[in-house]
Formats: structure tokens, sequence, C-alpha cells
């Protein structure tokens, strides 16, 4: 099937590592040209690289997606060199594991800053030029602990919350312009940032909890969001879909 995103210009934040990544290289094979930002630019680079390799077409900026200004900048170049941007994922994110009780201002702050934040920037970075295109996929990449809370990432799951109302209000707000706006929640996913503490005990006890019995891969979510940036869901807008082997059905 022909998704339509053949020569459609797609910036991925958070597209050096992980689900990012994979988002990235899944709409580079699906003939887009990407724009892998990430705040580490040599890992942006090394995605944009990999997109070449495979016959792809690709280029990296630096994107730190708490600096509004940054990206406004990247937009802004992105466009003189394409002419056009057609989909956002905004992917980049991070967080930190504690209790809610022993974490700091400095930890919630953080993860606002850049879950919550993060995404408020690049779509206001972009809505300029797809409300002059009268078109454009937004994809935002929640968490199904924005869903349904998730324990040790109390503002982490507030502020993934935060992202499925901001899209729900901006895709009332943008439809008009066929701008659609989207979220994407993926439950526990193997991913560099996971990798880092999962066990295989911890792996056991989380499996339970999936009715698909199985943790998902960064491939799993880019399908999804690929379909969400496609011409596939040209009437789907304003929507949450898990990518969580059914870890929470709400
Ligand atoms: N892995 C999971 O289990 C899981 C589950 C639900 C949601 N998510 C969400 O998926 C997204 C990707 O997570 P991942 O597991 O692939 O993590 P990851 O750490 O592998 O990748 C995240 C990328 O975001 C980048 N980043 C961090 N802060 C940034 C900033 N300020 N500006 C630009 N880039 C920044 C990092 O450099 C990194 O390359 C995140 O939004 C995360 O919250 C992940």
């Amino acid at each position: 099937m022909d998704l339509g995103l053949r020569g459609k210009v797609a910036l991925v934040t958070g597209a050096g590592s992980g689900i990012g990544r994979a988002i990235a290289l899944a709409l580079g094979a699906e003939g887009a040209r990407v724009v892998p930002t990430d705040l580490k630019g040599d890992t942006a680079e090394a995605t944009a690289q990999e997109i070449v390799a495979r016959g792809g077409e690709a280029w990296a900026r630096t994107l730190d997606v708490t600096d509004f200004a940054q990206a406004q900048q990247v937009v802004r170049e992105v466009v003189a060199r394409f002419g056009r941007l057609d989909v956002l994922v905004n992917c980049a994110g991070a967080w930190r594991l504690n209790l809610f009780v022993d974490s700091t201002p400095e930890d919630w702050d953080f993860e606002v800053k850049v879950c919550f934040m993060g995404v408020v920037n690049c779509t206001r970075a972009v809505l300029d030029q797809m409300i002059a295109q009268q078109s454009g996929k937004i994809v935002n990449i929640s968490s199904d602990a924005g869903r349904v809370g998730e324990v040790r990432q109390a503002v982490y799951s507030g502020a993934k919350a935060a992202v499925i109302g901001f899209s729900k209000a901006v895709a009332k707000e943008v439809g008009r312009y066929n701008i659609h706006v989207n979220c994407v929640c993926p439950g526990y996913t193997k991913t560099p940032a996971t990798e880092r503490y999962l066990t295989p005990e911890l792996e056991a006890r989380i499996v339970k909890a999936y009715p698909l019995r199985k943790l998902g891969l960064p491939e799993d979510v880019a399908k999804a969001v690929v379909f969400l940036a496609s011409e596939g869901a040209s009437h789907i807008t304003g929507q949450t879909l898990s990518v969580s082997g059914g870890y929470s059905m709400v």
C-alpha cells in the first residue's frame, strides 16, 4: 500500500536514539525526506547517515526542544532547504525514575520542560508553515503513563497527559487548515533509555501486565506513527493510540 509519504518533508525530534530513531528510519523507508533532529547532534547525524545508506534522503539538525528560538530556527532552515514541512513527530523525551515524595523541583522542571514544553515549542514552530500550506501532520509521542499513571513517574505521567490534552485542543484549532494532530502512547518499549535499568527479572514482571505478553520494540511504535503521518490517516485527528501490547485499554 502506498502511504503517500514519498517526497514529504518530515521533521522528527529525539531522532538520535530509540523510538525517534526508528520513526525517522521508517519515514525514510517510505520515501519521505527526513530531518532527524536531536539534542545530541552527532546522534541525529548518525540516523541521517543510516537513512541515506538505506537509499533514503535525510538532513540532520541539532535541536534542543526546550529552546523555542532554536525550534523556530530549525524550522526556518528546513523550509529554506525543502520549501515545505509536511510532518512533525515530537518524540524527544526524558525521565527520571523516583517516587514523587523523593523527587525535587529540579526533576519536575526537567520533565515538564522536555516532555511537555518541548512538544509545545516544536508544534508552535511548525504551525505557520503548515497553515500557509493548508496541510500538515503532527504526531506527538505521549505515553501510556499519561493515560493511566505510572509509579515512580508522577510528573512525567502528568507531562505526558498534558501532551494528550494539548494535542486535542490544537487539533480542534487547526483542523480547518487540514492539519492533523494525533498522539501515540507507547507502553514499555525496549530502547537505550529503558535498557539501562531493564533486568531479566524486571522484564518478566512487566510482561505479565501486558496482554500480548511482550514488551514493545521501537519499530512497533514507528509503524503506528508512519500510519498517522500518512494519507491513510486522512480523516483522523485528535486521537490517542496506545502501542503497548494492550497494557492500557482506555
Ligand atoms: N521507551 C519506553 O518505554 C517509552 C514508553 C512510553 C513513552 N516513551 C517516549 O518515547 C520517546 C522516546 O523515548 P526512548 O525510549 O526512545 O528514549 P531514548 O533516550 O532512547 O531517546 C530519546 C532521545 O531524545 C533526545 N532528547 C532528550 N532530551 C532532548 C531535548 N531537550 N531536545 C531534543 N532531544 C532530546 C535524546 O538525546 C535521545 O536521543 C520519549 O518521548 C519517551 O517519553 C518511551
